[in-house]
């Protein structure tokens, strides 16, 4: 029988799990400077805060999600995205009443969508998502932005485009959702299938539709800015100041809607703009979702966020030929020649382990010049050397492999003197 991992999924080979660590390392001290705390939800949820909190029209919920029934007969969902399962545990646990507001969270974890796959797109992806709660200042949106953009700037990407909309409140959005039946009704017979069901649920997304994006009625579609009332106009004109402010670039795009139906107000996405990043250009997406507390159950909270996937961050390191600056060498290999040298080999490999070192040694009975090898291809920086003749006399023999330098070291000594070596940074 020969299984392999699910369609969409991918392992993490440890050649290439040193790069995830880092780049989480990095995305988590990058929150810690924003003042973003960690949050971590359950992989699965009653389906029903999908179908409530992204939208029962969403491609998501209609196509993509997995859901089954658990043994006690709950229909549950492996989550689509992080938002949801922030906002309902910001809910559940009455985060809204901490003295600090908002509350800013951020997660990492797998998300699971049944989509077809293709570079860019997996059924199961790893999201990297901030969430906001509790504050309407247009500064905050500019705050989100800003750390998605830092969070793509400090790993050394630099052909990134940001792009903002603003999708207004609820009575802009009312004003252009009637606009747009009134443009698109004319061309129903002519609309996709999927098209046809969205002018009546939600004409919004027929401007993010894949099939009739060259239908001549796209292009003439009323904008949403056309329709932003005074208060919404003010709140984009607010965030763009901001973002001038900052020295953040940006353009906006009236035709970027999103694929789940919170929004409101500020919209953004990320894309790369490297030359051979695949057909799928987005790398992020976010936005503003004043109404989802509610919904879920809340008191009035405004809220925004965004979610990068770490894949489409690794493949926009990759178009650009980033090398992560991962350190894959190992701090100290023992080489031991004797059963004597072996036995005390097993030893100080778990004393030098215990005193914070990173040590191997050979579990394959090689001989000593195949153990250098060994210690070579690891890429050790020191070797510990203990052989009979240096059991004799108590000692080891410490060689620096980048200098070639030899030591000898009294046994008693060797763990306090690779802790300094390896601390002194040689
Ligand atoms: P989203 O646009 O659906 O938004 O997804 C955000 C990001 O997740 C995408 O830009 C992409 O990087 C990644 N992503 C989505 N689907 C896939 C896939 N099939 N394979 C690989 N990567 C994928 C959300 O999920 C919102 N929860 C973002 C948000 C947070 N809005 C407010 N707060």
């Amino acid at each position: 029988m020969n299984i392999k991992a699910p369609r969409g999924t991918q392992d993490l080979l440890p050649e290439t799990t040193g790069d995830w660590q880092y780049i989480e390392q990095k995305l988590t001290d990058l929150c810690r400077r924003f003042n973003y705390q960690e949050i971590r939800t359950p992989v699965f949820e009653h389906t029903e805060l999908f179908q409530r909190g992204v939208g029962d029209s969403t491609d998501i919920v209609q196509k993509e999600m997995y859901t089954f029934e658990d043994r006690g007969g709950r229909s549950l969902t492996l989550r689509p995205e992080g938002t949801a399962s922030a906002v309902r545990a910001f809910v559940e646990h009455k985060l809204y009443g901490l003295a600090n507001q908002p509350v800013k969270l951020f997660y990492f974890g797998p998300m699971f969508r049944y989509e077809r796959p293709q570079q860019g797109r997996m059924r199961q992806f790893v999201q990297f998502g901030i969430e906001a709660l509790g504050s309407a200042d247009p500064a905050v949106d500019a705050e989100v932005l800003s750390l998605a953009m830092s969070a793509y700037q400090q790993l050394g990407l630099r052909s990134l485009k940001l792009v903002i909309n603003s999708l207004g409140d609820a009575e802009s959005r009312s004003n252009h959702r009637n606009a747009l039946v009134e443009h698109f009704s004319p061309h129903k017979e002519e609309l996709c299938a999927d098209c046809q069901v969205r002018l009546e649920q939600n004409p919004l997304r027929i401007l993010d539709c894949k099939k009739d994006r060259n239908h001549p009625a796209m292009a003439t579609a009323p904008s949403i800015l056309t329709y932003l009332n005074e208060d919404s106009e003010k709140y984009f004109a607010e965030v763009k100041n901001h973002l001038d402010n900052m020295g953040i670039d940006y353009v906006v795009d009236p035709n970027l809607v999103r694929g789940l139906d919170y929004y409101n107000h500020t919209a953004f996405e990320i894309m790369s703009n490297a030359e051979g990043f695949g057909a799928i250009t987005t790398l992020s997406g976010g936005g503003r979702y004043n109404g989802l507390v509610e919904e879920l159950g809340g008191p009035e909270t405004p809220g925004i966020g965004f979610a990068m996937s770490l894949e489409r961050l690794l493949m926009a390191l990759d178009a650009e030929g980033i090398e992560l600056p991962v350190d894959d060498g190992l701090d100290c290999f023992i080489v031991s020649l004797g059963e004597k040298a072996e036995k005390a080999a097993v030893r100080y490999t778990y004393e030098l382990r215990n005193a914070g070192v990173q040590v191997d040694k050979d579990y394959q009975q090689r001989k000593f010049k195949a153990q250098f090898k060994a210690a070579d291809r690891l890429k050790a920086k020191y070797v510990v050397i203990l052989g009979e003749e240096e059991l004799e006399k108590d000692t080891a023999t410490v060689r620096n492999m980048s200098t070639g330098e030899q030591v000898d070291v009294s046994l008693q000594q060797l763990v306090a003197y690779m802790k300094e070596e390896l601390e002194g940074g040689n």
